[in-house]
């Protein structure tokens, strides 16, 4: 059974999720695959650094883990999967019940687990090797750059920072104190963009010239982080380029592998305002509204029926309808039955992108709301070839031969990576990043700020460029 059919029997959570049950988020691994065309063989033989997720070191590094949400335990479970390579050894969250959780399932000292960030470096001791900083957008500046400063080495969430200045300082700082700062830039490690990668480089479809590529954010993941959720608020966390699609930046600029010199964006929030509310929408689907049946984002019905998105709600393994009901309704969490229509959002529900790379080499992005399924879909045009993929798999046209191909994980043979979100690429990161710090190796990562930076500054400009509706030279 592959990876895709074994999440899916299981009924197993999708990218990204961590504490949460049956769907965290209804994503990419629960659709079916663009279609192979006739004929297609497999695209054996492309050169992947692709290997098991053990760490390869005879050192366990330690590490406290600032913010004990999804993130912060998606990296955490890593060390349970691994405890020769990697210890946690403290835990961070001002969420007391979180902390108590995380640090329980790893013995962390009473000592060892602190509330606000700012406690983990009040001793002005280093207690640890590394940190990983996995607390909201807004928090990420001051504690990696308090971090840096006691001699840390650092596993920092995407977006780096708010502002591009911030970006740099941490940059600098890494690099003034010598230390190692891996931006979780997941998908770099994630065996399906390796191999896309590997494809354009390796030759096989001549000079490539262009690049179309979508973020299908899916509309009730949308509703529940972009319109209800943390990320809601352009302003307090960042702007949906950065805070959903820095990714997607990265990986352009990665694939492309030279600089980005001109970027153009237009977008905007088209659907989730009050403007577009059903008559007598009340302010939140908990108060009885008139228009559940015929709402696709009613939050009873995503949250008590779909079962996605869960993670938000502290549920410790039970997901009866009822209880996650009285969630919904608990002040604590009900930010998530507003209605879409009747929330203090601002980010945009889609987005488009155009970029001229050093060569005139051109890509065009979109990330959208109103899609069925999440994950990415591209396609690679080269002078020689096309490539078209859907983060599972890609199929390969040469057109010479004429004759497709198609590569999956099947076919590279890649070890499993199953229970590792966005396509296998959180674990690859962490055995990285365990292994650079055991090693005291940064290159042994291929997502150091200095390189991460470089995308997020594209992500800046690009959000310059769509509220002045002028082009940006990077
Ligand atoms: N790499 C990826 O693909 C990816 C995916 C999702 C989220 N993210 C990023 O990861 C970060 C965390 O996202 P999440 O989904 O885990 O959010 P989350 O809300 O689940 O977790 C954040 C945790 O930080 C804690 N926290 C808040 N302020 C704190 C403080 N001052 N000190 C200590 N802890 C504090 C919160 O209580 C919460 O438990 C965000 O920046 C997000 O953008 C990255």
């Amino acid at each position: 059974m592959d990876r895709r059919n074994f999440l899916k029997s299981c009924g197993l959570i999708a990218a990204g999720s961590a504490m949460a049950g049956p769907l965290a988020h209804a994503g990419s691994l629960f659709e079916e695959p663009l279609a192979l065309p006739d004929g297609a063989e497999p695209l054996k033989g492309l050169n992947l650094p692709i290997r098991s997720l053990e760490p390869k070191t005879d050192r366990q590094i330690s590490v406290i883990i600032i913010g004990c949400g999804n993130r912060g335990n998606t990296y955490a479970r890593f060390a349970e999967s691994y405890p020769k390579a990697v210890k946690i050894v403290g835990v961070s969250d001002i969420l007391e019940h979180r902390r108590t959780r995380l640090g329980d399932i790893h013995g962390v000292k009473p000592e060892m687990r602190f509330g606000d960030f700012s406690e983990v470096f009040a001793s002005g001791k280093k207690l640890a090797d590394a940190v990983v900083i996995s607390t909201p957008d807004d928090r990420h500046y001051k504690p990696c750059m308090m971090a840096l400063a006691l001699g840390y080495d650092v596993l920092l969430e995407k977006p780096i920072a708010q502002t591009e200045k911030e970006c740099k300082d941490i940059g600098d700082l890494a690099r003034r104190n010598g230390r190692i700062v891996a931006v979780c830039h997941v998908l770099r490690y994630a065996p399906y963009f390796l191999a896309l990668r590997e494809a354009v480089r390796s030759g096989l479809i001549g000079d490539l010239v262009s690049i179309q590529h979508m973020e299908p954010i899916q509309y009730a993941h949308m509703a529940h982080s972009y319109v209800r959720g943390n990320w809601r608020d352009s302003k307090e966390t960042t702007p949906i380029i950065l805070a959903k699609s820095c990714h997607d930046l990265d990986i352009l600029r990665w694939i492309v592998d030279r600089p980005c010199k001109q970027i153009v964006a237009d977008g905007d929030l088209y659907f989730f305002k009050a403007e577009n509310a059903p008559k007598d929408a009340p302010m939140r689907c908990t108060d009885g509204c008139p228009h559940a049946d015929t709402c696709p984002y009613n939050a009873i019905d995503i949250y008590t029926r779909q079962k996605a998105h869960l993670g938000v709600f502290d549920l410790d393994g039970n997901y009866d309808p009822d209880f996650i009901l009285s969630r919904l309704k608990d002040p604590r969490y009900n930010s998530y039955a507003r209605c879409v229509f009747h929330c203090d959002n601002d980010q945009p529900d889609h987005y488009v992108t155009n970029m001229v790379f050093e060569g005139g080499i051109t890509a065009s992005f979109t990330m959208d709301a109103f899609s069925p399924f999440g994950g990415r879909r591209t396609r690679v045009m080269g002078t020689m070839g096309f490539i078209e993929g859907d983060m599972t798999q890609f199929t390969y046209w040469d057109f010479l031969t004429r004759k497709p191909k198609y590569w999956n994980e099947e076919v590279a043979e890649v070890p499993e990576y199953a229970g590792s979100g966005h396509g296998g690429g959180d674990y690859g990161l962490m055995r990285d990043f365990v292994e650079a710090v055991a090693a005291q190796d940064a290159s042994q990562l291929s997502s150091t700020v200095d390189v991460s930076i470089e995308s997020h500054v594209m992500g800046f400009a690009a959000e310059r460029s769509r509220i002045s509706g002028r082009k940006e030279t990077v």
